[in-house]
């Protein structure tokens, strides 16, 4: 089994280190292979995903994936490289689960899973200027195909994990070829899960519901963008982004990735929350390798670290450690 480790940038080459250390414990036989991606990599051969790294991505069981620092503004030859591996490794369901942790920043209550599809809407980056630059065009695109995979997934992950109802959330009040076909899809697919109960929110509402009471969600399924802004939303009810893990799967390699970015204002400092990745692997080996007693032993590890009150600094900073000194203690209880 063989493992691609892309650490990226910022906190990527922090946090990422710390969740391989984890996996090398509870499951030594994964062979690990680096290769690179992000902006420092753009700078230094001129692309931000090489040939190689995809490659290499490809031929794995798994990608591990940290975070990749992205300008705010056109680069010529730049594009989002995570964004491109989802798209090439046609990874479309991305798994985003909200479960409460024993911190304080978390709300209990709260055991959610976001279901995003990942290849496609306004994320397949074709976009363009007209009008001497005064103009800014975008292409949003929803298929029958993908939104099939995506809905199917939700609803099979539902059954298998003993969930009562799935959220399609959408605006096709407003975009009606687009996300109205994403609802139609959704719904029609819904059918063949009877047992499952379905229901529909426009996106604003859906956000409206995630401040107000996140515990009336179960399983959320929705398109790339929506799924992007609400599980960073739902993140903050898991106690931070530095808690909320992400597995994307689809039609052969998946993908592990922690929620948050490369976090400029901290990179560097040793302080980041490493629980995002390592919660990341044990999605990996629960969903993709069938690693269940493995993935038990990371989340089990992980609880009990923070609920004998070891915590990076994002949680409290009374008595916070370095991503080293926190990673320490999970490796112990394992
Ligand atoms: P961010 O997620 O990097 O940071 C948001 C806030 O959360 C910051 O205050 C940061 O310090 C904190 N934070 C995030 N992860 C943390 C962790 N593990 N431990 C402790 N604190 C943590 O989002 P932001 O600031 O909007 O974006 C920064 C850069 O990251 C941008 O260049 C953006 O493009 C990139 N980014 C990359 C992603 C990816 O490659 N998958 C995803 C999101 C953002
Ligand atoms: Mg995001």
């Amino acid at each position: 089994m063989d493992l691609c480790v892309i650490e990226g940038d910022g906190i990527g080459h922090e946090v990422v280190p710390a969740a391989v250390r984890v996996l090398k414990v509870v499951a030594p036989d994964v062979i690990i292979r680096k290769a690179d991606a992000g902006w420092d990599t753009f700078l230094n051969v001129g692309n931000p995903l090489p040939y190689d790294t995809l490659h290499l991505a490809m031929e794995c069981s798994a990608v591990l994936f940290g975070a990749a620092a992205s300008p705010s503004y056109p680069v010529d030859g730049y594009y989002v490289p995570v964004v491109r591996l989802r798209r090439e490794l046609k990874t479309y369901a991305m798994l985003r689960p909200t479960r409460y942790l024993p911190v304080p920043t978390a709300r209990p209550g709260v055991d959610l899973l976001v279901v995003r599809e990942s290849t496609e809407d306004l994320y397949i980056g074709h976009e363009h200027t007209e009008d001497d630059g005064r103009m800014g065009i975008s292409e949003k695109v929803i298929t029958r195909e993908a939104t099939e995979n995506v809905a199917h997934k939700a609803f099979q992950l539902a059954i298998k994990n003993g969930r009562q109802k799935v959220t399609i959330v959408h605006k096709a009040s407003v975009l009606l070829q687009t996300d109205g076909l994403f609802r139609r899809v959704a719904l029609e697919v819904a059918q063949n899960y009877p047992e499952i109960k379905v229901e529909e929110l426009l996106v604003d509402t859906a956000a409206y519901w995630m401040v107000k009471d996140p515990t009336r969600f179960d399983i959320i399924l929705t398109p790339n963008l929506y799924g992007d802004i609400l599980s960073d939303m739902a993140a903050a009810w898991g106690g931070g982004l530095g808690l909320a893990p992400s597995l994307s799967v689809g039609e052969g390699v998946a993908l592990a990735e922690p929620v948050h970015g490369c976090a400029p204002d901290i990179a560097g400092k040793g302080v980041a929350n490493p629980t995002a990745s390592i919660m990341a692997i044990a999605m990996l080996l629960r969903h993709h390798w069938d690693r269940q007693e493995a993935a038990n032993r990371v989340e089990s590890a992980i609880r009990g670290a923070l609920e004998s009150g070891y915590h990076t600094a994002d949680i409290h900073p009374d008595g916070a450690m370095s991503t080293d000194d926190f990673t320490e203690q999970v490796c112990k209880g394992l």
